[in-house]
């Protein structure tokens, strides 16, 4: 596969993770597809920037700590560590964790600050209205419920504010953020949470304060030090901090001189009004190019609400990770959610889905392929003619074009449609072993015969734990080091080496006469709750 040089660079972001609570699992659920959309663009020969972090100042903050009678810093520090090592548990290969409290930030924003100011994009004015603290959002009266609770925080009631406050000219950039909307598309998806931003526009956009008084924790407006900018535009910029390298100067020019613009905002659709809106307007008040594309994905709810740590109905994912694994949980969330629509975290499913999926289908058909090979040549991948692997082979069928659908899913982000073609391989491989019964054909003294077919299922379970791998890369490791490659999907190192020296997405890949590994169970069998 060959690419467009200008493809061949992808920025991505997951939000900034508010460090009020440790990280759940629905914080956890953004990152996770994040890195398995980084990872199969590294696999397609792209250099990928994945840019995480935390976002640490605002009231909230500065709250959560006082209640828990610490200074914020130390607050912060120790909760963006407990994202830091959720990450590294769920084998998250990010290039930048960006922290909101980082000195280098606070010189980006004062940069930007500048740029927008010297716009006369920025003025003072009065702002008064409901203020929900966990959305650190001013809310319009008809978007609370009864006694002005907001409805993602059903426990939390807005808090009316009346005060000074710096403004920025949102409604300057109405015109240019339609024109963008119109001539890109596909720039807000999915394509629902398009019509909902293009709604909220077509209403009329109203310029937004973005100062606080009576609250220190975050940085000062440069021109004005009674007041601290808000939470969300200190925020936004800190995914541009994030593209400096460790050895920059914190200087804009050098944060967007390699990775700028941004191909891709992951995030969940609550907040899509801040990334499709606010963000872009304030990008080109500071004369920058808007980002290429903003995807709000749905949910994970628990008996249908929301699970969040404001509402306090969360799944612990370091719990789940120490009894499951990483592997299992990226899985159950890339494949059981389409993504972009809610869905519900259900244990007994989540075991189900795994006993189905990797246990029975795709650990069996590794065991029983490799463990004919091992029984009747002794684990050497018998010789065959690729092109003796007719085209009514079912496998090859399948095969043969499955590594360019199943990019094409990854790279629209449907990962759900990429596990689902490449189970249809693995479900393929296990239907064919029945149906050719190698065993018979062995008894029978059908060497040739038994050659293609055992080829063409250990063929199939490669190139399945190949197109795997950004979802599942500790047992797709398992499986290609069981089939004898030395390859571990989580050395990126290793996989630039595979796409310089050989083209693994091809069928028939695997090499006739390589040694096989005495087959081991790449994923146990869950016991059910
Ligand atoms: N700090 C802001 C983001 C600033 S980006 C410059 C923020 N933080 S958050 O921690 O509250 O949420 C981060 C992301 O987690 C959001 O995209 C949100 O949609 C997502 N999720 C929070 N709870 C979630 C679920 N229950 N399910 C799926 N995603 C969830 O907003």
């Amino acid at each position: 596969m060959t690419l467009e040089p200008e493809l061949q660079k992808f920025s991505l972001t997951t939000p900034l993770y508010y460090v009020n609570d440790v990280p759940h699992i629905g914080s956890a659920y953004t990152t996770i597809a994040a890195d398995a959309l980084a990872r199969s663009k590294r696999l397609q020969g792209v250099s990928v920037i994945l840019v995480t972090g935390t976002d640490e100042h605002g009231q909230k903050i500065q709250r959560t700590a006082a209640a828990r009678g610490l200074a914020p810093q130390v607050h912060c520090d120790e909760i963006a560590a407990s994202f830091v090592q959720l990450w590294r548990e769920l084998d998250i290969q990010y290039d930048r964790f960006s922290r909101t409290t980082n000195p280098r930030h606070a010189a980006i924003v004062k940069e930007f600050f500048q740029r927008v100011w010297e716009q006369g994009d920025i003025y003072l004015s009065h702002q008064q209205g409901w203020y929900c603290v966990p959305c650190e959002e001013f809310k319009e009266e008809r978007e609370l419920l009864a006694d002005h609770h907001c409805p993602i925080h059903t426990n939390k009631a807005a808090e009316w504010r009346d005060e000074e406050n710096y403004f920025f000219r949102l409604s300057k950039y109405q015109a240019q953020l339609e024109e963008l909307y119109a001539s890109e598309p596909d720039f807000i998806q999915p394509e629902s949470r398009r019509k909902e931003v293009l709604n909220f526009v077509a209403q009329g956009l109203s310029d937004f304060s973005i100062s606080r008084i009576n609250l220190d924790w975050g940085f000062p407006i440069p021109k004005d030090s009674n007041h601290t900018i808000y939470v969300w535009f200190d925020a936004l910029l800190a995914y541009v901090t994030g593209l400096l390298a460790p050895e920059d100067e914190p200087t804009l020019e050098n944060a967007l001189a390699k990775w700028y613009p941004f191909d891709l905002h992951l995030i969940g659709k609550d907040i899509l009004r801040f990334h499709a809106v606010y963000w872009q307007a304030m990008l080109i008040s500071a004369g920058l190019p808007t980002s290429k594309k903003v995807f709000g994905h749905g949910f994970l709810t628990k008996n249908g609400q929301k699970m969040g740590k404001s509402l306090g109905n969360t799944v612990d994912p370091f719990a789940l990770v120490s009894k499951y694994g990483a592997d299992a949980i990226r899985y159950y969330f890339l494949k059981e959610i389409e993504f972009g629509k809610d869905g519900d975290f259900n244990e007994n499913r989540f075991i189900d889905i795994l006993n189905a999926d990797l246990a029975n289908d795709l650990g069996n058909l590794l065991n029983r392929s490799s463990g004919m090979v091992h029984k009747y040549f002794q684990g050497i991948v018998p010789e065959i003619n690729l092109t003796d692997i007719t085209p009514e082979n079912p496998l090859r069928e399948i095969g043969i074009g499955l590594s360019d659908r199943a990019i094409a899913h990854y790279n629209s982000l449907a990962f759900s449609h990429a596990c689902h073609e490449i189970l249809a391989l693995i479900r393929a491989g296990n239907k064919y072993i029945d149906d050719q019964a190698p065993w018979k054909l062995y008894k029978q003294g059908s060497t040739e015969a038994l050659n293609l077919v055992l080829y063409s299922v250990l063929e199939s379970v490669r190139l399945s734990a190949y197109l795997l791998s950004p979802i599942i890369p500790n047992i797709s490791s398992q499986i290609y080091q069981q089939l004898g490659f030395n390859i571990d999907f989580n050395n990126s190192s290793q996989i630039e080496d595979i796409l310089k020296f050989s083209v693994h997405t091809t069928w028939g890949t695997l090499p006739s006469g390589q040694t096989l590994l005495t087959p081991q169970p790449v994923f146990q069998k869950l016991e059910s709750i």
